[in-house]
């Protein structure tokens, strides 16, 4: 490699018409030659020489905008070399006068291609010789003119087959010569301007692939024959979206290894027409990677594009229902791509905004919504989808906020999904990875427990959860059938747009022991979704329902005896009656009774020749509250005999949490 980027000299000249050029548009941004200049980077257009003739806005943008430019047409062998004897310079000289005049360096494109040849001589009847003759007057009479003057010339073009990366053997030159005509083209260009540039230049040699492997090995052969080359041009026309890969790196590099550099040459982006915004703005991405790339790999010398407004592309006569390929639009307005390669020279490299964060992605009926947060300096944001995880992905959408449903989707099937951010300077690497499974807006209804015993008296609860799908949104509102008769089922809530509701069931004291199934409905949205909870109503108390009795003797002996039932409840007790029976041993009788609760306890007691009976009960509608001591007092006078306490009973019926519960025992 001689010469990959622009020379010092030329940077100097450069950046001071470019300084004229800036003083007229102060606040706007840079044109792209002004920053891609500094940077050492060739950016170029193909010329057409149509407008280049007629339409002084064409000129104008051509030289505020690029450091170089490449003949489209006039420099073919048809262009300048019309008759065995005549060479026609009008146009290629031309454009060398206008690229010396406004400071731009050339392309020549190109030397021994197997289009755009002359009939003379394709349809001449040559020796090999004399065609080897013919080719070295070509070069040696165009190279020659223009010595000294044209940075880099296409001496080869596109002589390997597309796709297998063979050698074109159908081309002119390769019929009448061989295939060491490609190795002769080099010498005689290298004779006659031993400091231009020599690119072989083709199509598909951009990435990995049979071409791009074809070129390489034609030009490691051409290096280790010592043939003068220089350079690979990579032609990069492209279908969008197009972005520059790892691959493409790789190539770059292994090119490098050569000592070879690479040049973009002749760069379009075509669409098929109409175009959007959204495909320009993709388009934009492709062209903005394409400086990067160059501004990356140190053997990258070029970015040209092959014209450089819509108005004027070979694209729309070649690609059927193709266009809007280039980076100014027909009205030579900058295009988002214009934009993106402005930006990026101008700002350089490491701009790209960070990889988006907090991605998730919730699944609706036949959609995703997905949403992500800011990347700081994120223009917009690439949602990219595959049906396998990992990808591949294909961009869907390039929504400018932090949040994108995708419709239209599959339920049941399961979309893999990546969010980048971008801006003018590139685009960020792919976020985690997030997946989600459109389903059918609909819910499910499930108990757990699903089955419940309730005692008689007694409450139960269950919880009924709600599983929506599809993004269903509606209330979902509870009702209980099959309760048999004393049990009532209610639900808190009784509708709600949440997970769950928390069924309670109580039975009566009234209610029929046994089983039954209560199917839970639960009504939204115009569905109704069922789940059924088995339920038995028990006659079985278990347990003392946190009260304990205790018989204390107060007071034993032969004149006088107090017997105390002591009672200690962790809940409300809502009834309860105590009776102590004291057995009517020898002079034994009724001296008095006492209670420590007060009023709401109605007291009464009665004697017969066996017992006294002392009876102490809660009014009714009365409640008492969890309290560790109350004393039920009962109180017996004697005739000098001590009286055999163990012999007295106590029994304590109550009621708490809508159980009854009967205790007895004795002193
Ligand atoms: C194209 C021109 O753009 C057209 O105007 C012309 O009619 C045909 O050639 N690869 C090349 C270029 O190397 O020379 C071709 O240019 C486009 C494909």
């Amino acid at each position: 490699m001689r010469n990959a980027r622009l020379g010092l000299g030329f940077v100097i000249v450069v950046a001071i018409c470019g300084l004229l050029g800036i003083a007229a548009r102060a606040a706007l941004a840079a044109p792209l030659r002004t920053s891609a200049t500094a940077k050492g980077l060739f950016v170029g257009a193909a010329v057409n020489m149509t407008p280049f003739r007629n339409e002084p806005i064409y000129t104008e943008t051509l030289r505020r905008e690029f450091n170089l430019l490449v003949g489209e047409n006039a420099f073919k062998f048809d262009a300048v070399h019309p008759a065995r004897t005549t060479f026609n310079f009008t146009d290629s000289d031309a454009l060398v006068a206008f690229a010396q005049a406004n400071g731009m360096a050339i392309r020549g494109h190109t030397l021994v291609w197997h289009n755009q040849l002359p009939s003379w001589l394709t349809g001449g009847t040559f020796t090999r010789d004399e065609v080897i003759a013919i080719m070295r007057d070509h070069i040696m009479t165009v190279v020659g003119r223009y010595r000294g003057k044209i940075l880099a010339w296409d001496v080869v073009n596109e002589a390997l087959e597309d796709g297998s990366g063979q050698p074109r053997t159908s081309s002119f030159w390769f019929q009448r010569i061989g295939p060491e005509y490609i190795a002769m083209a080099f010498q005689f260009a290298h004779e006659a301007d031993p400091d231009a540039l020599l690119y072989y230049n083709d199509f598909e040699a951009e990435g990995a692939g049979a071409k791009s492997d074809g070129v390489f090995s034609l030009v490691s052969g051409l290096v280790n024959q010592g043939v003068p080359i220089d350079g690979v041009g990579w032609q990069t026309h492209k279908v969008n979206p197009f972005r520059i890969t790892t691959a493409n790196q790789a190539n770059a590099q292994r090119l490098a290894a050569l000592g070879l550099e690479v040049s973009i040459t002749e760069m379009d982006i075509r669409i098929a027409l109409p175009s959007d915004a959204q495909e320009l703005q993709q388009q934009a991405l492709g062209y903005g990677d394409a400086v990067t790339f160059c501004l990356t790999e140190p053997n990258c010398a070029a970015v040209v594009t092959w014209g450089f407004t819509d108005k004027f592309s070979w694209i729309p006569g070649v690609f059927s229902g193709f266009g809007d390929g280039l980076i100014f639009d027909m009205s030579y307005q900058a295009k988002p791509a214009y934009t993106a390669m402005q930006t990026i020279l101008e700002a350089g490299l490491g701009n790209a905004p960070p990889v988006p964060t907090g991605v998730q992605a919730t699944a609706g009926s036949g959609q995703v919504a997905l949403t992500w947060s800011a990347s700081a300096g994120a223009t917009s944001y690439n949602v990219k989808r595959a049906t396998t995880s990992g990808g591949p992905y294909t961009t869907v959408a390039s929504p400018a906020t932090t949040a994108f449903t995708n419709t239209g989707l599959t339920n049941g099937t399961t979309y893999f999904f990546v969010v980048s951010a971008v801006n003018a300077s590139g685009e960020s690497a792919n976020s985690t990875q997030v997946s989600a499974t459109p389903q059918a807006a609909s819910f499910t209804l499930s108990a757990s427990p699903a089955s419940l015993t309730v005692n008689l008296g007694a409450c139960g609860t269950t919880t009924i959860g709600i599983a929506r799908t599809g993004g269903f949104t509606a209330s979902v509102a509870f009702t209980a059938q099959g309760a048999p008769p004393g049990v009532t089922a209610t639900f808190n809530p009784s509708s709600t747009t949440g997970a769950s509701t928390v069924l309670t069931v109580c039975a009566s004291a009234s209610a029929v022991a046994g089983g039954a199934t209560l199917t839970v409905s639960g009504a939204g949205g115009s569905l109704t979704r069922t789940t059924p909870v088995a339920l038995t109503v028990s006659t079985t108390t278990t347990g003392n329902g946190g009260v304990t009795i205790t018989p204390v003797v107060a007071a034993s002996g032969p004149w006088f005896n107090e017997e105390q039932v002591q009672v200690a409840s962790t809940a409300n007790l809502t009834a309860l009656s105590v009776t102590v029976t004291i057995q009517r041993t020898a002079g034994v009788s009724f001296a008095g009774q006492f209670n420590t609760v007060g009023g709401q306890i109605a007291q009464s007691n009665s004697s017969t020749a066996a017992a006294i009976t002392y009876q102490f009960a809660l009014a009714a509608g009365q409640t008492l509250a969890p309290s560790n001591q109350r004393t039920f007092a009962a109180q017996a006078s004697g005739s000098g005999t001590v009286h055999p306490t163990a012999g007295d009973t106590f029994a304590v019926t109550y009621t708490t949490g809508g159980q009854s519960f009967t205790q007895t025992g004795h002193f």
